[in-house]
């Protein structure tokens, strides 16, 4: 997810049970890539094997030099993006908006899977718009193609984010490609991976805004599906361990002014799902310097942590 899932947090993801987790995509547009952002976005030193970076365009020509310039730099699973519905990229004929131009699609596919010997994954939506819902369509180009897996988000390019997910078109993809397909959208918890799994016959489930705030989420998934049994939430003290080395991370990859901007919203996500932390919020978002983000997140823990031992 773009503004999302930098290194610091995909690291973290990792860290808390996720099997793969893909870059924040980045423009095709190799020009573009000495921005501060896509720098940022570019940076995969350290990152957990298998490196799988996203990328966003409409020629097939700059997707594929796109691709072989990120494995240069390590990439080991180039991911194309037809799933973003966002103005900027539609109008560019990049991201969901490519759905509607097959023949661009297969263009687009042919051109990257020969670029590079390394896997090809693809994420799509379920179509262009509710009366144009061409995923399989696509999804069986994808596989003539060689991509090497597909992600599939049950909503259409039309639906942006509204409405609840579909997961019909989903299990009709799966039931007609042999690759594997990831099942996305709205999976918030491990009893929904598991319904969502068995629903549609997908190979995996993929997590976005469910994360935010909630990296464990992929352990539970992943102990739930392998186990049965639910994990207990984490301790206070575990979720501030885990906030604190996210903190440290982001101050440390972006730099002080940088990361504490960053950190804000990371640490608005995690105490929305705390009980009265509204007002330590507000205080939070004042803070300009990394040292008092982090001793104020610690000593609200603390105090919540001690009245919590206190009332027991
Ligand atoms: C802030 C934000 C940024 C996103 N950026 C990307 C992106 O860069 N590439 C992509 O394939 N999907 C992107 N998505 C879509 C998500 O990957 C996912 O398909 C969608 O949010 C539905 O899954 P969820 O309900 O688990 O969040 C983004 C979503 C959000 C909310």
């Amino acid at each position: 997810m773009a503004g999302v899932t930098d290194r610091p947090f995909r690291q973290l993801c990792r860290q808390l049970g996720a099997g793969l987790a893909v870059s924040e995509m980045v423009t095709s547009d190799t020009r573009l890539w000495g921005s501060r952002k896509s720098r940022f976005r570019l940076d995969h030193c350290g990152e957990m094997a298998p490196v799988s970076v996203q990328i966003a365009g409409g020629d097939p020509e700059m997707m594929a030099e796109a691709t072989r310039e990120n494995v240069r730099r390590g990439a080991q699973i180039i991911d194309i993006n037809m799933g973003c519905p966002a103005k900027k990229v539609c109008k560019k004929a990049a991201g969901s908006g490519l759905l509607r131009d097959e023949k661009l699609v297969a263009d687009i596919l042919q051109a990257v899977v020969q670029s590079t010997s390394v896997p090809v994954t693809l994420k799509i939506r379920t179509g262009w718009c509710p009366d144009f819902r061409n995923g399989t369509t696509i999804a069986k180009m994808a596989e003539d193609a060689g991509i090497a897996a597909l992600a599939v988000h049950g909503r259409t390019r039309a639906c942006g984010y509204r409405g609840e997910a579909e997961f019909d078109t989903i299990a009709d993809i799966v039931s007609r490609v042999k690759i594997p397909v990831f099942a996305n959208g709205d999976i918030t918890s491990a009893d929904r991976a598991r319904e969502v799994l068995d629903y549609t016959g997908a190979a995996a489930v993929m997590i976005g805004r469910a994360a935010q705030g909630r990296p464990w989420i992929f352990r539970e998934i992943a102990h739930f599906l392998a186990t049965g049994e639910r994990l207990p939430e984490p301790t206070l003290d575990e979720v501030r361990k885990i906030l604190l080395t996210h903190l440290g991370e982001l101050h440390r990859f972006y730099g002080e002014l940088m990361g504490v901007r960053i950190a804000r919203k990371h640490v608005g996500w995690y105490l929305k799902t705390l009980a009265n932390s509204e007002s330590f919020r507000k205080t939070f978002f004042q803070i300009e310097n990394a040292e008092v983000q982090n001793a104020s997140v610690h000593e609200w823990f603390e105090r919540r942590i001690t009245r919590g031992a206190q009332a027991a």
